[in-house]
């Protein structure tokens, strides 16, 4: 009796923890994403298709995380993260539905995107902004090569799970999740220790 009350007291006071928290991620911001995507058209703008050249005009406006194949960290941290992901031969998923708001501004390419319930597919051009919102879900597809500036805010290490179940399930690339992982725990870590959550 006296375990189960010492339980409900301490889901109690992490539910209470989780809720004030999510009521307060705003504060823990610390990228805009309407200044990301000035970033991205500017980038756009003054190297237009030479995409490796728009990727470090991004980049030296961040701090430097880790670099691995078509992934690059730049910003990791509990409730954020900033990435650049893409391909070169084009590829189609499912979204996964995520416990955080995804922002993906299209630096090459076209992205296609669907939404159960609807007929039409949305199309983001080079330039524009792909607002996936927290809880949502969506099919999406790039037909060639397709890279974005990827900025996530909300809680981010669930969405980490979505990447791993998928290197288990079909990519089997173990290298990569291993980087992925150790690039993202030193960035969160390093984050927890200047206080930024
Ligand atoms: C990039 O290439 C695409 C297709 O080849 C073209 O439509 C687009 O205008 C180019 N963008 C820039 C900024 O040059």
């Amino acid at each position: 009796m006296r375990t189960l009350t010492f339980l409900g007291v301490i889901v109690g006071l992490f539910s209470s923890l989780f809720y004030f928290l999510d009521s307060h991620l705003e504060k823990f911001y610390i990228l805009e994403p309407t200044q990301l995507h000035e970033l991205s058209k500017n980038a756009i703008a003054e190297h237009g298709n030479d995409t490796a050249a728009v990727v470090k005009y991004i980049w030296i406006f961040n701090n430097a995380g880790g670099a691995m194949g078509a992934m690059y960290i730049i910003h990791a941290s509990i409730t954020e993260y900033l990435i650049i992901f893409g391909t070169a031969v084009g590829t189609e998923g499912h979204t996964g539905r995520h416990t955080a708001d995804d922002y993906f501004h299209i630096i090459r390419g076209t992205q296609l995107a669907y939404a159960p319930g609807t007929y039409t597919p949305e199309v983001y051009p080079q330039g524009s902004v792909h607002h996936l919102r927290r809880g949502d879900v969506k099919q999406y597809k790039m037909n060639d090569a397709c890279f974005a500036l990827e900025y996530a805010r909300g809680w981010i290490p669930p969405m980490l799970f979505f990447g791993y179940v998928d290197t288990f399930t079909s990519t089997l690339d173990f290298p990569t999740l291993w980087r992925t992982t150790w690039v993202t725990a030193r960035e969160m870590v390093g984050n927890l220790a200047r206080m930024k959550l």
